[in-house]
């Protein structure tokens, strides 16, 4: 456990993303020392330039004894077995998303935290965002109405990935910002993807997400080959609809009270087909923190207390479990229903003291 000192943390795999853990755990009060540790000498060294003295090991195992608990930032297919091997050796475990590439894996690290009795959480930084949990609140005050749909788009011209296709790196976002703002896991799922430039992984992909008993599809599209970078969520109500910018900092959220109604009769074909709304647009404002700041301070919250983190293993897993069923989608170019992939009775999904599902809500 932590010394006196606070805790030790080992930021495995320090490249670009891993980079940004050091700098926002090393502003952290509660965190006395971070260990640096990532097999390129190049990456750890470029990072000694700006902490020097910090202790850096070439690979996990030779960290473990040094540290209390582990940032995982290494490429997906090595988060499972990695954050098994932290958590078999007693350590608390934040894995980057995805939080593994196979709903066994998943399961199998859930499973191994709790029997550890250690904090497992997942880095799903967009649900520690002040945007989405604004979004969240609109949702659930019934500001936007009955809700229609939800359309999300991430695309850029890289960064490609060299062990996932564009699903696995970039809709986990996608996945578990939808899931948070509807409380739940979609029922069935579907995909449509190409490898256009990349020979071997899918580098473009159109994914429908259903949930029927809320009435609702989600639409992602992600991307790796795209001139415009694009970071946008849209949630389209009855009442009104809300559009999430991430690119957008002084207005990440827009409300617009716009709408249509149909006519009495539709039968009518002398009326107009709709009647239009167009009204304000309005900016919600924001306490907007370093979301990774945010995530980082919560997994160090967790180790101390004990307490469960909002983004934990079964919220990983429920992620984890819809990019493997978009994967079989791909496959057998079929809908996949998330039941499939489920041993009997297990349905995972956000921490039920955590989050308000729809389904079954007034909406
Ligand atoms: N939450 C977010 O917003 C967000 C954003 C970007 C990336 N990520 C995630 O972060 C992870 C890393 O992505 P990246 O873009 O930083 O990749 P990267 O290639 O820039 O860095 C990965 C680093 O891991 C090191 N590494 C690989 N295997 C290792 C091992 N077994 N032990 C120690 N080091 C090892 C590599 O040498 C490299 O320096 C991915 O899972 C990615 O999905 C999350």
């Amino acid at each position: 456990m932590a010394t006196s000192q606070g805790i030790r943390v080992g930021i495995v795999g320090c490249g670009y993303w891993g980079s940004k853990h050091v700098r926002v755990m090393q502003s952290l009060a509660q965190v006395g020392e971070v260990v640096l540790i990532d097999g390129r000498s190049d990456r750890t060294a470029s990072l000694l330039r700006g902490m020097p003295g910090a202790r850096t090991f070439e690979d996990l195992p030779s960290a473990l004894p040094e540290v209390d608990a582990v940032v995982l930032a290494t490429p997906p297919t090595t988060h499972a077995p990695l954050a098994l091997a932290a958590i078999a050796a007693g350590k608390h475990v934040l894995v980057e998303k995805p939080m593994a590439t196979t709903s066994a894996d998943g399961r199998r690290l859930v499973e191994a935290a709790t029997e550890a009795g250690v904090t497992l959480m997942v880095g799903h930084t967009f649900e520690h965002n002040a945007a989405v949990a604004k979004l969240r609140q609109l949702i659930l005050q019934g500001d936007l109405g009955d809700l229609y749909n939800i359309d999300t788009a991430r695309l850029n011209l890289g960064l490609y990935q060299s062990d996932v296709n564009v699903i696995f790196d970039l809709a986990p976002h996608d996945i578990s910002i939808i899931i948070n703002l509807l409380g739940s896991a979609p029922a069935s799922v579907e995909a449509w993807a190409a490898c256009h430039a990349h020979r071997r992984l899918e580098d473009m992909a159109y994914l429908r997400l259903s949930y029927p008993e809320l009435n609702l599809t989600a639409n992602i599209h992600v991307s790796w080959l795209d001139p415009c970078k694009v970071r946008r969520v849209t949630v389209v109500g009855s009442r009104k609809m809300a559009v999430y910018d991430d690119l957008a900092v002084d207005e990440r959220i827009r409300v617009f009270d716009r709408g249509v109604t149909p006519p009495v009769d539709d039968q009518d074909l002398t009326q107009p087909p709709m009647a239009y709304r167009y009204g304000d647009i309005t900016v919600p404002y924001l306490d907007f923190e370093e979301p990774l700041l945010v995530q980082d301070k919560h997994f160090i919250d967790c180790i101390l207390t004990g307490g469960r983190p909002s983004t934990n293993g079964l919220n990983g897993l429920a992620v984890v479990e819809v990019l493997e069923a978009l994967q079989i989608s791909l496959r057998e170019r079929r809908p996949v229903a998330l039941d499939e992939l489920r041993p009997e009775g297990s349905r995972p999904g956000p921490d039920p003291e955590e989050s308000v599902s729809l389904i079954g809500s007034a909406l």
